[in-house]
């Protein structure tokens, strides 16, 4: 798929298709193109934790998700928790942040790989749902997430029951500036 195509068509889907399934190849797949985006000094601290079986997202989507996010991936085929490990991204060998932002690079880089994971599975004529909304404790116990990983953004896979509109994007002028 050409990419402006997968840019434009890939929405936050929030009713999936019950019953269908996605194997676990297509995951890898997804994850093997979040590993191409570039990460700070190739740092590479995304981690991904996919829960494929029934039983476990259940547990996943009822124990960590708010009951809005619950019922909007009702009917997905795979969850996708999305971390990264802290203290790589934005330091330096000693351990210090190389600036400011500490490790808000290492959320920065996560962006960069989780967007080429959503331009895939758009690909691949699946959809996704981004959920920062979550409990972050909850999926530490639920996926046995080690304490030096942050936690960040759930990802629902799966198929729409429908297609979305595109929310509203604002003006180029509101957010670029030239010079
Ligand atoms: C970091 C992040 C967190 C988000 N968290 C949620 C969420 O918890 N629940 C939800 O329904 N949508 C969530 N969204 C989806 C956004 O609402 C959505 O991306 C935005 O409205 C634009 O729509 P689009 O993705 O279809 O272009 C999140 C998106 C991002 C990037």
């Amino acid at each position: 798929m050409e990419l402006m195509k997968a840019m434009e068509t890939r929405r936050s889907i929030r009713a999936f298709k019950e019953g269908e399934t996605v194997d676990k190849s297509t995951l890898e797949e997804l994850v093997k193109a979040a590993q191409l985006g570039p990460t700070w000094k190739n740092s590479q601290t995304g981690r991904y934790y996919v829960v494929m079986s029934p039983e476990k997202m259940d547990s996943v989507i009822k124990n960590t998700l708010p009951e809005f996010n619950q019922n909007s991936c009702k009917g997905c085929s795979a969850i996708i928790v999305t971390t990264f490990v802290k203290n790589r991204s934005g330091f330096d060998r000693q351990g210090n942040p190389d600036n400011e932002l500490g490790n808000e690079w290492g959320a920065y880089d996560l962006g960069l790989c989780n967007q080429n994971l959503l331009l895939k599975a758009t690909e691949l004529g699946l959809d996704t749902l981004v959920m920062g909304i979550r409990e972050e404790k909850a999926l530490r116990s639920e996926l046995s997430i080690p304490e030096d990983q942050e936690v960040v953004a759930v990802i629902a896979v799966g198929y729409r029951t429908a297609d979305a509109e595109m929310p509203k994007r604002k003006d180029l002028e509101s957010v670029a500036t030239f010079f």
